[in-house]
């Protein structure tokens, strides 16, 4: 298992590169965050959460066809209306709140052998992709509310954290 890097932690922020390698050491390190996200509970992970700044992220929605590797991933349209949709992150446990994102996305990828793919997708699978998207950008959930819901979210997640946050 991999570790999950927490709110405040510097990594979250940092720029991430374009992946140029697809070897066994990319396929390894996606198996291990399929599995870490999988032992987690999760339904999204992203390169940065496990410390690597690097443009890729996994999805497993659960549903058939939906467990999904992204490498070097661009969301190429959206749709014009703007939905709500409770939000949580394996970076900031334990708490959740609505975020209001587009509904459609098309989104064109590389596969963990370097094979570009396009992908059409709607519901919660559009919804995974567009947060974990964010993340290579440094960008969490909580950005995505105004101020006063950030840094309500943010308290109730420190609170909730405070003497549980294992030291490195
Ligand atoms: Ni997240």
């Amino acid at each position: 298992m991999l570790d999950i890097y927490r709110y405040g932690d510097e990594v979250l922020r940092e720029p991430t590169r374009d992946v140029t390698k697809f070897d066994d050491a990319l396929a390894m390190l996606v198996d291990a965050m399929f599995d870490t996200m999988i032992e987690a509970d999760g339904v999204g992970l992203a390169g940065p959460q496990v410390g690597v700044s690097s443009r890729l992220f996994v999805v497993d929605t659960r549903r058939e066809g939906e467990r999904i590797a992204f490498i070097n991933p661009d969301i190429v349209e959206t749709s014009d209306d703007s939905v709500p949709y409770e939000e949580g992150c394996l970076s900031i446990p334990g708490v959740y709140h609505d975020v209001m994102r587009p509904s459609r996305i098309v989104v064109r990828a590389q596969d963990v052998d370097g094979r570009h793919f396009t992908l059409e997708a709607d519901g919660l699978l559009a919804r995974v992709i567009q947060h974990e998207y964010d993340h290579l950008e440094g960008r969490l959930f909580v950005d995505r509310l105004d101020d006063e819901e950030k840094a309500k979210v943010v308290a109730q997640y420190e609170k909730r954290s405070r003497g549980k946050r294992k030291h490195r």
